[in-house]
């Protein structure tokens, strides 16, 4: 079934078209407009800025999509005023994204898709209803049914997309094999463990109490004073003493809930600790930077395997999935690796655009859902849920 799918949780305007059965997926369409550069002067994401930038973007994107996948065609007769007015309804909060629908969008021929598959949460409420909105306005307009997706699923689903394997079995819809599966979800807004017992079936074994673990990285980075975002920076940094001979640093940073019993995490303390620290130095050389970056990412990655290990071992898990951006740490990368071939489990750890927000996972997990309902329920009534759980 072919699938166009909208993400607008965060800071990232994607947009996609994929042809998917239970044996192949195919991206016949993929756009993505970064917001980071934008809010990188707030030091983190600015939900009314993100708004607005997801309504500037949607249009563009979805006729980039529409065109590379050949679907793109003008209409020569009129359409309806009856329709006018509906998407006026649907519409009526986000006034722009109207005007650019009218503008751009009234004239082109309802493209052969089957669904369209927006992320409905969590994430940023604000961002989250522009993608709803354009949802149900191009759902209205084409006569397409459409479902709310939840963006962990997402996540987690991208593993489905997964070209460069890195582990000896095939990553499939329909290999029952492969779980449990347990995801490791690392981004700028999530720290999560989620057990999968099947596509569909999902439960948060544990989460950060406080700082998602992006957030810490970014905090602790710019307590050092380096650009958002923090993490490429501090892992930049920690690497190069990381393999160094007669490294020896008095920098010494906790390890937060490293020994709890359940499966949860918290950051903050260790973005405080990062504080004090420098604090309590009179001049922050740029060794004693780095050794502070790299003893934060040692810490920040000791806990993350640490609670993962236990997690894998008590819900005898055959595979690991692993999302977000932080996914993209190397040293985190290295240890995850050590810790599979030690447990003798599959390890999944998309490319990067794929573990950073996009929106072929949300397309995927659209998928999945009416694979599990075996058939579609048109979800036009649907909500942004900013906290939306599994
Ligand atoms: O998934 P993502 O692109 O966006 C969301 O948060 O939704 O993740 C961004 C986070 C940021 O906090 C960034 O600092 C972190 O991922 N990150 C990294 C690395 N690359 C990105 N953290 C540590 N090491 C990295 N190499
Ligand atoms: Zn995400």
């Amino acid at each position: 079934m072919k699938i166009l799918s909208i993400e607008t949780s965060c800071d990232e305007t994607a947009i996609s078209l994929l042809s998917i059965s239970k044996n192949k997926i195919e991206v016949l369409g993929d756009a993505l407009a970064s917001q980071a550069k934008l809010h990188e002067q707030y030091g983190g994401v600015f939900p009314n800025l993100a708004r607005r930038e997801h309504q500037k973007n949607s249009i563009p994107l979805l006729i980039k999509v529409l065109k590379d996948s050949k679907n793109l065609t003008y209409l020569k007769s009129k359409i309806d005023d009856k329709k006018i007015n509906k998407l006026k309804t649907i519409l009526i909060r986000e006034p722009e994204l109207l005007e650019h629908i009218t503008n751009h969008i009234l004239n082109i021929k309802a493209p052969k898709i089957d669904l369209i598959a927006v992320t409905k949460g969590p994430g940023l409420e604000p961002a989250l209803w522009v993608g709803i909105s354009f949802a149900k306005a191009l759902s209205e307009l084409w006569d397409i049914p459409m479902i709310g997706v939840n963006h962990m699923e997402g996540h987690i689903a991208s593993v489905l997309m997964n070209k460069k394997q890195i582990s000896k079995s095939e990553f499939n819809i329909s290999n029952k094999k492969q779980f449990p599966a347990l995801s490791l979800l690392v981004s700028g807004g999530h720290t999560e463990l989620v057990l999968v017992k099947d596509w569909g079936k999902y439960k948060v074994i544990g989460q950060t109490k406080d700082d998602a673990v992006g957030e810490a990285f970014d905090k602790a980075a710019r307590i050092l004073g380096l650009p958002y975002p923090g993490g490429p920076q501090i892992s930049t940094l920690a690497e190069t003493i990381r393999n160094k001979e007669n490294q020896t640093s008095d920098i010494k940073l906790p390890r937060p809930m490293m020994y709890t019993k359940d499966f949860d995490f918290s950051f903050s303390g260790l973005k405080t600790a990062v504080l004090y620290t420098v604090r309590d130095i009179p001049q922050i050389t740029e060794q004693i930077k780095t050794e502070i970056a790299k003893e934060f990412e040692d810490a920040a990655v000791d806990v993350l395997i640490h609670k993962t290990k236990k997690a894998i071992e008590h819900f005898k898990v055959k595979t690991l999935i692993v999302g977000g951006g932080v996914s993209a740490n190397k040293h985190l990368r290295n240890n995850l690796q050590a810790m599979v071939n030690e447990l003798n489990i599959n390890l999944h750890i998309p490319d990067k655009a794929l573990s950073t927000d996009n929106a072929i996972m949300i397309a995927i997990a659209g998928y999945l859902n009416v694979y599990k309902k075996k058939k579609i329920i048109n979800q036009r009534n649907i909500k942004a849920e900013g906290h939306l759980k599994f």
